[in-house]
């Protein structure tokens, strides 16, 4: 088993004019700085996921479609996630709450931490997300980063005349480093208690 932790930044938005690549590249940049994690970006759009149609989660019974299948193979592969999500109606988009859903063994004992985005730095998303990740058996970090307010529309198209997210490092940079760090040791004593429960089943 490798102790490199691999980290997937999980793209949540999948309408063909998102703003949420933005945010994306700006965490996915700065994770991938990090010299002992693997980092790889993952658009939801890509999978072609049907809404849900199993006969159960996979926490009991397999799962049959094979993009549905697909997923669940590609989350198998890493240890810690990072949601970039932007707030839509108070919540985390119907698609990603979809792909969450089209999972289950693949996302326990792992960990995740969440860059959201909205007026009000889509807080309210990242609150339903952690609600959702205790289901799925996850550990949150406690910082998140949030874009909202003035940042967010000097970022966005709806403010107009939009600057890069280097240009809000100032606000949010010292809470990505927070939430990389945390992520990081969850990742890890995550990754080892699951090695340990390995090695005690084959004993
Ligand atoms: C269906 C929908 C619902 C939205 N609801 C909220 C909301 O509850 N709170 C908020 O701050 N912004 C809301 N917005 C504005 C989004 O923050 C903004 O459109 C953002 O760019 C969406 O992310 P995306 O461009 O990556 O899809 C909503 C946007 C959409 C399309």
């Amino acid at each position: 088993m490798s102790t490199t932790p691999r980290i997937a930044v999980i793209i949540g938005a999948t309408r063909d004019s998102r703003f949420g690549d933005k945010p994306a590249d700006w965490i996915f940049e700065r994770a991938q700085a990090r010299a002992d994690w693997d980092v790889e970006k993952i658009d939801l759009k890509s999978f072609n996921l049907p809404l849900f149609n199993e006969v159960a989660s996979n926490a009991w019974a397999p799962s049959e479609d094979p993009a549905a299948i697909n997923w669940q193979e590609t989350l198998a592969k890493f240890d810690g996630f990072i949601f970039v999500t932007p707030e839509y109606n108070r919540s985390i988009p119907g698609a990603l709450k979809n792909a969450l859903d089209q999972a289950y063994v693949e996302w326990n004992r792992k960990a995740f931490g969440i860059v959201s985005y909205g007026s009000v730095g889509g807080t309210r998303a990242a609150e339903h997300l952690r609600t959702i990740g205790i289901e799925l058996q996850m550990a949150s970090t406690r910082s998140a980063v949030h874009i909202g307010g003035g940042d967010f529309f000097s970022v966005h198209p709806l403010g107009g005349d939009p600057k890069p997210l280097s240009s809000i490092e100032g606000s949010i940079g010292g809470s990505a480093d927070s939430m990389l760090d945390e992520l990081d040791w969850w990742v890890r004593a995550t990754m080892a208690a699951r090695a340990h429960e390995l090695r005690a089943a084959a004993e």
